[in-house]
């Protein structure tokens, strides 16, 4: 059996698949955000340590484990001292104080370099934030891990990252899959302070008897690179090729498509990263609330997520009443940290279902603008899979499927996001071939609506004029 294990933001995910990659068991221990201040996401790291403890113990036996696979949230700045404890809360992906250090660090040379633009929910900027606010802490720190890899050395004792996971630190030479010295040197750091790279099918690290005896695991197996959840979700459900994209509908919505070739453009602000396999890259937009937003309503409306979106019904063309998602600023197309979101429209007719409706439909039309983005690179997307929490609702799904005008493929029942493909990871690790990663058979295909086309792209044209009107009144 393998053992993959997603750190989400959101909570701890672990997976047992078999040899025919048929899930055995699962389990999952939940994890909260902090937010001490607006544009503020932090989590304790032993938070993750406790929920993998509860996960594990959750699994049951884990004797017959050949290797483990590790995704995870990215971008998140785990600080280490001396001792390789954290000298503080990890600052999360979608934490957006460090906007001011992203934009001195956003230059066209560091753009050549990392393949993007520097986003402030970038490891680097939130470091170099610490370096100006906090410094006897940077100047205590020794390591600076991602998430996942925090992970792994409580389970391993040893410093890895993957290629997939390093490309959103800021710091990665992403054509050359290596930590750029330069980029380093700037932040006041240098090697010693990262962990090794390895790719994400590679092994990198073993669990130690420490670990063994915390978890069940058996000591010695291989920990795979793992990914990114982005890339590991991607080799979950089989897009490790160019043509074939996936749309994520998590906490963030994400629209990542795999090429074969370093080639980025980085103002369209999407991401070139390298991919969780060796001589793959991919491209992402990442917008910062999908789940999220509608997760928001749920909240201030005191009513459950699944109760907001059961009761839509069919599809229908876009209100008056509109909504732009950006509760913390957003990454692609707009890279505005400053960015909020806002309704607009209201009427006396506005209730709680014209909210739901409003707020699924402006993710879905940021979903639209990245769709664009990606396309201005020059990616054609012949294929998209759907996948994550969001993917529950029909209404949903039949608004991404139409605002994109393109079909949206739905894996049969069955969980392929990041802990699947961590599960696929730790096969190779083992010895598997990369053919493992297949797309998942498709269980149905929700099609845009032919007749509600043009009240999608009128609606999308609406809520970019909205977007362009927020900008700077935030
Ligand atoms: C990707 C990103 C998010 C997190 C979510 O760049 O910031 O998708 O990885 O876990």
């Amino acid at each position: 059996m393998y053992l993959g294990l997603d750190l989400g933001t959101s909570g701890l995910k672990g997976l047992l698949v078999d040899e025919d990659q048929s899930v055995v068991r699962e389990a999952s221990a939940p994890l909260k955000v902090r937010r001490p201040h607006d544009a503020w996401s932090e989590q304790d790291p032993d938070d993750w340590i406790e929920a993998c403890r509860q996960v594990c113990a959750a699994l049951g036996d884990l004797s017959a484990v050949r290797a483990v696979g590790l995704s995870g949230q990215q971008h998140g700045a785990t600080i280490l001292g001396a001792d390789h404890a954290p000298l503080r809360p990890c600052m999360l992906w979608n934490d957006t104080r460090a906007h001011a250090e992203a934009t001195a660090f956003d230059d066209d040379a560091t753009r050549a370099v990392i393949g993007s633009i520097t986003f402030p929910g970038f490891t680097a900027p939130k470091v170099e934030w610490v370096r100006r606010n906090e410094p006897d802490v940077f100047e205590a720190a020794r390591l600076i891990l991602l998430p996942k890899d925090y992970l792994r050395l409580w389970l391993t004792g040893e410093a890895f990252s993957d290629m997939s996971d390093a490309s959103g630190t800021g710091w990665l030479d992403v054509a050359a899959r290596d930590w750029s010295d330069a980029l380093l040197a700037r932040s006041g750091l240098g090697r010693d302070n990262m962990p090794a790279l390895a790719e994400g099918s590679s092994p990198a690290g073993a669990i130690s008897d420490a670990a063994a005896a915390a978890t069940g695991l058996p000591a010695g197996i291989p920990v795979a690179g793992g990914g990114g959840d982005n890339a590991a979700s991607a080799v979950g459900v089989g897009v490790v090729e160019p043509g074939i994209a996936f749309a994520s509908l998590g906490t963030s919505g994400v629209l990542f498509a795999a090429t074969g070739r370093f080639d980025p453009k980085p103002e369209t602000a999407v991401n070139e990263f390298a991919h969780a396999l060796p001589d793959l890259w991919h491209q992402m937009g990442v917008i910062l609330a999908a789940t999220d937003a509608l997760e928001w309503l749920s909240k201030v409306l005191g009513r459950g997520a699944a109760e907001l979106t059961g009761g839509l019904g069919a599809l229908q063309a876009p209100g008056r009443t509109a909504f732009l998602p950006y509760l913390g600023g957003e990454r692609t197309p707009h890279n505005d940290a400053a960015l909020r979101g806002a309704f607009a429209g209201l009427g006396h007719a506005s209730d709680a279902e014209a909210l739901t409706r409003a707020v699924l439909e402006g993710v879905v039309f940021a979903f639209a603008d990245n769709k664009i983005a990606l396309e201005a690179t020059g990616t054609r997307i012949e294929r998209l899979v759907g996948v994550g929490g969001g993917t529950r609702s029909d209404y949903w799904l039949a608004a991404l499927a139409t605002a994109l005008d393109v079909p949206v493929e739905l894996p049969v029942s069955g969980d392929f996001g990041g802990a699947f493909g961590a599960a696929r990871l730790a096969m190779m690790a083992d010895g598997a071939g990369r053919d493992i990663a297949t797309v998942p058979p498709i269980a149905r295909t929700v099609h845009p609506d032919p007749a509600l086309r043009d009240a999608f792209a009128a609606g999308h044209d609406r809520h970019r004029d909205l977007a362009d009107r927020m900008k700077g009144l935030a």
